[in-house]
């Protein structure tokens, strides 16, 4: 007999990133199977998913074409791995960002399963060749790294083990939009993938600038979000590029002197500590105080106002 899980998904790890993915797969119409070392913490996510949902549905920004209960009953948990994973076409293991421990699980995984699964890691920096390396399913093996409410935000970075079988890398490719989620192919795997290279990049020169003396941390912010990052939500830095000038090669002509230039300004890696840290702080602070209440209003705050971008960009981005 076909086990319950057949041809759906299997999430390792329930906490916070497993939980957004289980809504994100069961959104897709795809069955789901949450496992987790801590059985409490499958109920607790169990839960947590079933009031989310149902307030999603309330405020009408559920994801896919099924109810909030349609979509549940698609999810359920299961305290014993090798059951899970029994003729599940895809893992999406979200344990905590611990080599040892992700290396742990999918050496177990990698007795388990059959040839044909796919084995997906949430990892934010640890590289496919040092998570999948010697497994004997290595050609089934990918990173998947989403990004932070990935309910709200699509991104996913779908990142190949040098081994990784370029059918593997499709069929995720796939899933990914299947789901709604925008998937982007990482050719070769590198430090830190794309997101967070941009990501600290931009954190490296902020930090320089204040710390410079040059701006204060809230106006630092304050260039982001009501400058560069009003136009970062629907175009990236080459598009931009492109429509700034007379296209890519005006641009080219008209600013790489001055690119360079100030490039060439650019300081070394800060500390990130010291005085700086407490002079951010202390904007950062006055802003949003750092305790749990007031970090998890703001929270809350910035998904309301990405699950609003979100509609926005698909009414203006017909797919
Ligand atoms: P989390 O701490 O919220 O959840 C981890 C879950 O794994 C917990 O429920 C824990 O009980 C479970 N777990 C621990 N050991 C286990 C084992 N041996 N077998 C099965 N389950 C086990 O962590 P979070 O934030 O969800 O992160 C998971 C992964 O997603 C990490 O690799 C992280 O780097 C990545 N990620 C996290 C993002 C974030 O903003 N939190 C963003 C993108 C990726």
């Amino acid at each position: 007999m076909a086990s319950p899980t057949a041809g759906g998904v299997v999430i390792v790890g329930s906490g916070l990133i497993g939980r957004s993915w289980a809504m994100l797969f069961a959104s897709g119409g795809l069955k789901v199977k949450l496992y987790d070392i801590e059985q409490q913490q499958i109920t607790n996510t169990l839960e947590n998913i079933r009031k989310e949902m149902k307030s999603l549905e309330q405020s009408g920004s559920l994801k896919g074409s099924l109810s909030a209960d349609q979509q549940l009953s698609l999810i359920s948990g299961c305290g014993n791995l090798a059951e899970a994973v029994e003729g599940a076409m895809h893992i999406q293991e979200c344990v905590p960002e611990n080599l040892e421990l992700k290396k742990k699980i999918f050496a177990q995984l990698d007795r388990i399963v059959d040839d044909r699964v796919i084995l997906s890691s949430s990892s934010s920096c640890l590289l496919p060749s040092k998570l999948f390396t010697g497994l004997a399913h290595v050609k089934q093996c990918i990173v998947a790294h989403p990004v932070n409410p990935p309910y709200y935000v699509p991104l996913v970075e779908l990142v190949p083990h040098p081994e990784t079988a370029p059918a593997t890398m499709d069929r995720t490719y796939a899933l990914m939009r299947k789901i709604g989620q925008s998937p982007v192919r990482v050719l070769k795997e590198i430090d830190g993938f794309v997101l967070n290279r941009l990501q600290y990049a931009i954190i490296s020169e902020a930090w320089r600038l204040v710390e410079e003396g040059i701006v204060s941390p809230n106006d630092l912010d304050l260039v982001m979000s009501d400058g560069l990052g009003m136009r970062y939500a629907f175009i990236g830095p080459l598009e931009t590029m492109h429509l700034n000038a007379e296209g890519m090669v005006s641009y080219c002509d008209r600013y790489s002197d001055g690119m360079k230039r100030v490039l060439k300004t650019f300081g070394s890696v800060p500390e990130f500590s010291g005085a700086t840290v407490d002079k951010v702080n202390q904007d950062m602070c006055m802003k949003v105080p750092d305790d749990p209440e007031h970090l998890t209003a703001r929270r809350q705050w910035r998904d309301e106002c990405l699950m609003k971008l979100a509609k926005l960009k698909h009414q203006v981005q017909p797919q």
